[in-house]
């Protein structure tokens, strides 16, 4: 791992990444832009992202980049925690699965885990991206779950603007996910957060 050093004063972006279609490019989106930002990054996936991106060999190249583990499985017991404490959580692309336990309040994997007690703490603000289709936006407890987490307090991109919905196999192929929009939401929820 190489990464920039952190500095004690630099705010650090936790950024969770679930196994959802975009995820290959979460280095390249958002976590080298936020760096290039001043932020310092730790890296947290889903299992199925771990998986995914391993695959593609892009586990070490986050590794490198941020100068962090990546973080996928529970620390034990005796060991630290490897990342710096978050100033805000970013979750981008969030699966449908993800979002759904994260408003139950269900934390079965390292991922959950940090942003259930983020969630929690109420005063680190959490910023999501929920990459779903018209069918996920159809399951009938779909928009009783964003209500949860919007009354909870997570800043939630999306809408027709900024990610359309389409039907399962129907979206254009290669389209980006918003990750500028994703990383500028992050940077209003701390400032909103420093002066309230
Ligand atoms: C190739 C592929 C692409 C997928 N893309 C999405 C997606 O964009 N959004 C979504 O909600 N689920 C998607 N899924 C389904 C999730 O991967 C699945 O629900 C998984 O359990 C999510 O686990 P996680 O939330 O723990 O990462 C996709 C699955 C596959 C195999």
């Amino acid at each position: 791992m190489q990464g920039s050093a952190m500095t004690s004063d630099q705010r650090v972006l936790g950024v969770v990444a679930t196994g959802a279609g975009g995820v290959e490019k979460l280095r390249t989106g958002l976590v080298e832009p936020a760096i290039a930002q001043g932020w310092q990054v730790g890296v947290t996936l889903t299992p199925t992202a771990a998986t995914w991106l391993d695959d593609l060999g892009e586990v070490a190249l986050l590794e490198k980049v941020t100068g962090l583990p990546v973080r996928s499985a529970p620390r034990l017991p005796r060991e630290q925690s490897p990342h710096p404490p978050a100033s805000c959580y970013v979750v981008a692309p969030a699966s449908a699965n993800t979002v759904a336990k994260l408003a139950l309040g269900i934390a079965d994997n390292q991922a959950l885990t940090q942003l259930c007690e983020a969630i929690g703490t109420r005063s680190l603000p959490v910023v999501m991206f929920p990459r779903i289709n018209a069918a996920h936006a159809r399951q009938p407890a779909w928009e009783s779950h964003l209500s949860t987490l919007r009354e909870a307090g997570v800043w939630l991109v999306g809408g027709p603007d900024v990610w359309p919905l389409y039907e399962p196999r129907e979206a254009p192929p290669g389209r980006e996910l918003p990750w500028a929009a994703v990383l500028e939401t992050a940077e209003r929820a701390v400032a909103t957060d420093a002066t309230s």
